[in-house]
């Protein structure tokens, strides 16, 4: 609620959505695009916006933009996402959008007025928890995924992107490019915690970000044969999860081979999963980054050889998808110059988080604002901010609204 000054913080309203999407199996927040918790944080925002004033509009692919002014061409727009990973914290994507108002009602609180327009934005599935692709909202509206294909991602229950969207009453036909909707960003800037010990290392509340790692996503599905895991000896089996548990380990070693990579298996998915089963299929995804394309494809292209050779071992078989992929990003350093004049002297740092600014940073002058994270974790319950670096990531961003769009 806005205190008797007119202003909120970003804590405050953080408080206010902290017990939705509580997961109490897994701990931390399950938040996912569409689901019934995404859509009441939604629900919250458009209240929240409304309250300030602001005019909400849903574009064709379920982001929301809470429009400052008249909705018009080089406006300049912040925010970020309300989805989590499974289980995950309370500030990745919650304080860049909830900082994104409290900024909104600091500058009221001074008598600005934007002279361009401004608009709050909240991406839709921006950690790919539910259909599995990362940046869905975003990567729609500046047509970096195909709609067709978007419209066929499933959950694990099976229900479509098509048919939740539409459960949330949009349309899925017009799921797709918007060069009408993003057409008008003239300029974005997304605050976002820092998932690192960055700030923490360097002693300041808040930095910029320089470039987002290439990354992507990877299924492997090894398929072996459903068989009794008493009576079935082990000369004829062909368990596809001896393929995927070497896949997980060669992950690591991969990653070890090229400088600064990453590889990871957090999530594998044996079928029917019986403790007394030998499984049938083993769905392992691998989320691979490195500086660069060429690193980022030779640790893939490691994992998938050692992948093929531990299934035919076996007597498996292994089929890999690319399922998202996103190249090194570089934020436009005329933005990051012109936001450092404002700041003053912040730190500048790379990050290997993926984010819809890197998505955006394709077709729009991007950058990012990250604020400190004393525990240096993030997509798991122990990510947090003091309230103090909140703050000074609000006023940090006041000041960046109030130059880009005064
Ligand atoms: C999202 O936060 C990601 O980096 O995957
Ligand atoms: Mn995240
Ligand atoms: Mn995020």
């Amino acid at each position: 609620m806005p205190d008797p000054a007119g202003t909120t913080s970003a804590t405050g309203l953080l408080a206010a959505i902290a017990d939705v999407g509580v997961d109490r199996r897994r701990g931390g927040y399950s938040r996912h695009g569409f689901d019934r918790v995404e859509l009441a944080l939604r629900e919250w925002f458009v209240a929240e916006a409304t309250r300030r004033g602001l005019d909400v509009r849903t574009d064709r692919n379920g982001n929301l933009w809470a429009w400052w002014g008249t909705p018009g061409p080089d406006a300049v727009v912040t925010g970020s996402h309300l989805d989590s990973v499974p289980g995950g914290g309370a500030f990745d994507g919650p304080l860049g959008v909830v900082s994104a108002l409290a900024a909104v009602d600091l500058l009221r609180a001074k008598g600005f007025t934007p002279t361009r327009p401004l608009a709050v934005v909240v991406f839709a599935e921006e950690e790919g928890g539910r259909f599995g692709v990362p940046c869905l909202g975003s990567r729609l509206l500046a047509g970096t995924l195909d709609p067709d294909a978007a419209r066929r991602l499933a959950d694990p229950d099976g229900v479509t992107l098509a048919e939740a969207v539409a459960d949330a009453g949009l349309d899925p036909a017009r799921l797709g490019r918007d060069d009408e909707a993003l057409g008008l960003a003239g300029r974005f800037v997304e605050l976002h915690v820092e998932q690192g010990r960055g700030l923490v290392d360097l002693g300041a509340p808040v930095g910029l970000a320089s470039s987002i790692l290439a990354h992507g996503r990877w299924r492997f599905r090894f398929t072996g044969e459903g068989n009794h895991a008493g009576a079935t000896l082990l000369g004829d089996r062909r368990d596809p999860m001896l393929p995927a548990s070497a896949t997980v380990l060669a992950a690591r070693r991969a990653a070890s081979h090229v400088d600064g990579a990453r590889a990871t298996v957090g999530r594998l998915v044996p079928n029917p999963g019986g403790t007394n089963v030998v499984a049938s299929t083993v769905d392992v995804w691998l989320d691979a980054r490195s500086g660069d394309d060429a690193g980022t494809r030779a640790v893939v292209g490691e994992i998938t050889a050692q992948a093929l050779s531990a299934a035919a071992d076996e007597g498996c078989e292994v089929a890999v998808t690319e399922e998202s992929y996103g190249d090194t990003v570089h934020f436009d350093p005329g933005l990051r110059d012109e936001l450092a004049g404002v700041l003053g002297d912040v730190p500048v740092l790379a990050t290997g988080a993926g984010h819809d600014a890197g998505i955006l940073a394709a077709r729009v002058p991007t950058a990012m604002l990250f604020v400190r994270n004393p525990t240096g974790v993030s997509h798991a319950p122990a990510e947090f901010a003091e309230a103090a670096d909140c703050a000074a990531g609000v006023v940090a961003l006041a000041a960046v609204l109030e130059r880009l769009a005064g």
